[in-house]
């Protein structure tokens, strides 16, 4: 009996959350006049990586998820079926890519998913291969200082990006900016002592992209926390 009352319980329930969850939407869009290849670790499954120019994709994001996305430029596969990328790649010859860190430098967007609950960022720490906005659709923050804001990363640091940290793609032209730190490599861009400051370079960056995460211990602003939005817009080369 107490058997047949949880299953009357539960039968509805079942009903509105097929297989139990309640995922996230996301909708990715490409701004960019060229296709780019999305990549995340942890894993987004079966995600199609493409995105052509133009094209907006949903994808239903699990309810517990915490990883970083980004994209990459410029693939091709060679003769022998390698698929490899400019900017971005992932090193291991495959188009879909979940796991390994990817090569710098390269824009990561942060999540931490615990829905409603949803902490985003836009990261700089491992450099700029691409402009990005990451905008929710309604909700509110979890300290109920307001709305979710949009966070980005729009402007390209091509004309801030010191010759030493320009990345170059193989005809030699520009193709993104290294972070200080991947480069440098010093305590006071990378923040291995305790305390850290923003140094000549993340700066300049902060000017251009100021809701971005620019140097690792910048948490001005932090990671945003929020919930009852809709759905959050990814946007690639927003105009
Ligand atoms: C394709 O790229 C991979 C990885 O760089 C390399 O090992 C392989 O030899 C390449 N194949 C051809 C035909 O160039
Ligand atoms: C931390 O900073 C101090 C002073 O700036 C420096 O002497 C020391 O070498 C640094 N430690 C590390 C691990 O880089």
């Amino acid at each position: 009996m107490a058997v047949r009352a949880l299953f009357k319980f539960l039968l509805p329930l079942l009903l509105l959350f097929p297989g139990g969850r309640c995922d996230v939407k996301f909708h990715f869009t490409n701004q960019c006049p060229y296709t780019v290849w999305r990549a995340a670790s942890t894993d987004m499954v079966d995600a199609e990586p493409d995105l052509p120019p133009d094209v907006q994709t949903t994808y239903s994001m699990d309810d517990r998820w915490t990883g970083s996305i980004w994209v990459r430029t410029q693939c091709s596969n060679n003769a022998s079926f390698y698929f490899s990328c400019q900017t971005g790649d992932c090193g291991t010859g495959k188009k879909i890519c979940a796991g390994p860190q990817p090569s710098n430098p390269v824009t990561l967007l942060n999540f931490d998913i615990n829905n409603p609950v949803v902490s985003y960022e836009v990261s700089l720490i491992h450099g700029q291969n691409m402009r990005v906005r990451i905008q929710p659709n309604g909700g509110t923050l979890v300290d109920g200082s307001g709305p979710c804001p949009v966070v980005d990363c729009a402007i390209d640091l091509k004309d801030v990006c010191p010759p030493s940290l320009v990345a170059a793609n193989r005809e030699g032209r520009y193709a993104g900016c290294y972070s200080a730190c991947d480069v440098l490599r010093e305590p006071k861009y990378c923040c291995s002592n305790s305390s850290c400051q923003p140094d000549e370079y993340s700066k300049k960056n902060k000017e251009l992209c100021p809701m971005a995460h620019t140097y690792p211990g910048d948490s001005n602003p932090p990671k945003y926390k929020c919930k009852g939005a809709d759905s959050y817009d990814v946007t690639f080369c927003p105009v």
